[in-house]
């Protein structure tokens, strides 16, 4: 098996120090060495690694979108407001990242619903594949939740009234209803309380559940390996 590059003395040096404190060659042999079979060269099979670029990008635009976005909807105009206004015309290349993150969110989706396909296809969600499945099944969620928390941040009246028609058929859940409805908007109506629980939601919560599970997602792609094609 191949093992990184050692180029010069000095990082050498660094990459022993390293090794006798933590298993850095090791790790990154088990990372970038596996042999992948020859079917998986089939264009369908790229697919969950886009899905994976397309979230990398959503981390990294998400991050310098918080450098500008303020979660404050108190007010009239409301900070949350004139931020994104802000992002998009005076903050260098604002306009830009924030493009990234839209037309990225909604690449995602399409990408998630061909991975679905294509694992569907080749039967891959089958023994000993189903915890997979069902971690992915988790993952689309997470993926749906987030479009649907991040639709409220920019505070702009399409953004509250696609909210209050979310919440409206939460509410109208039997039983649950008027419990889901309180959580959502954290309160009697939609303001900002609930601009401040979508935001904490869609920048905390569900980044850490999707690293989290992308994590057991890969850790099973490598134990049970790539499914053949049928
Ligand atoms: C949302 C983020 C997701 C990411 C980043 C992701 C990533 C990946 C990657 C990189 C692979 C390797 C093979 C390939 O690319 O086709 C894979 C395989 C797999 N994925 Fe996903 N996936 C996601 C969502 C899903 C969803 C929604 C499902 C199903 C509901 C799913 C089910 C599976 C299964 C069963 C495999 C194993 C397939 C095989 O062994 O052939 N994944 N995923």
């Amino acid at each position: 098996m191949a093992s990184i590059p050692r180029p010069g003395k000095v990082q050498a040096a660094v990459i022993d120090w390293f090794d006798r404190r933590f298993p850095l060659t090791d790790s990154v042999d088990e990372a970038m060495y596996q042999k992948v079979p020859n079917y998986a060269n089939a264009f369908y099979y790229c697919f969950g690694g886009m899905v994976f670029i397309l979230i990398a990008f959503q981390l990294i635009t998400g991050i310098f979108l918080s450098f500008y976005y303020v979660p404050d909807a108190a007010g009239s105009p409301a900070p949350s407001y004139t931020s994104v206004n802000a992002i998009m015309n005076t903050v260098y290349l604002g306009w830009l990242v924030r493009g990234v993150h839209f037309w990225s969110a909604n690449l995602l989706v399409v990408m998630i619903v061909l991975h679905m396909a294509r694992v569907f296809w080749t039967g891959s969600y089958r023994a000993p594949r189903e915890l997979n499945w069902m971690v992915g099944v988790i993952m689309l969620l997470i993926v749906l939740a987030f479009s649907l928390s991040g639709y409220l941040l920019p505070w702009d009246t399409k953004a509250y009234w696609a909210t209050s028609v979310t919440i409206k058929i939460a509410a109208a859940a039997p039983i649950l209803g008027p419990f889901l409805e309180s959580v959502l908007q954290g309160g009697p109506t939609l303001g900002p309380n609930t601009l401040q629980r979508f935001f904490t939601v869609h920048v905390f919560v569900l980044p850490a559940l999707i690293v989290l599970l992308m994590y057991v997602h890969f850790r099973l792609i490598r134990k049970h390996g790539i499914s053949e094609p049928l």
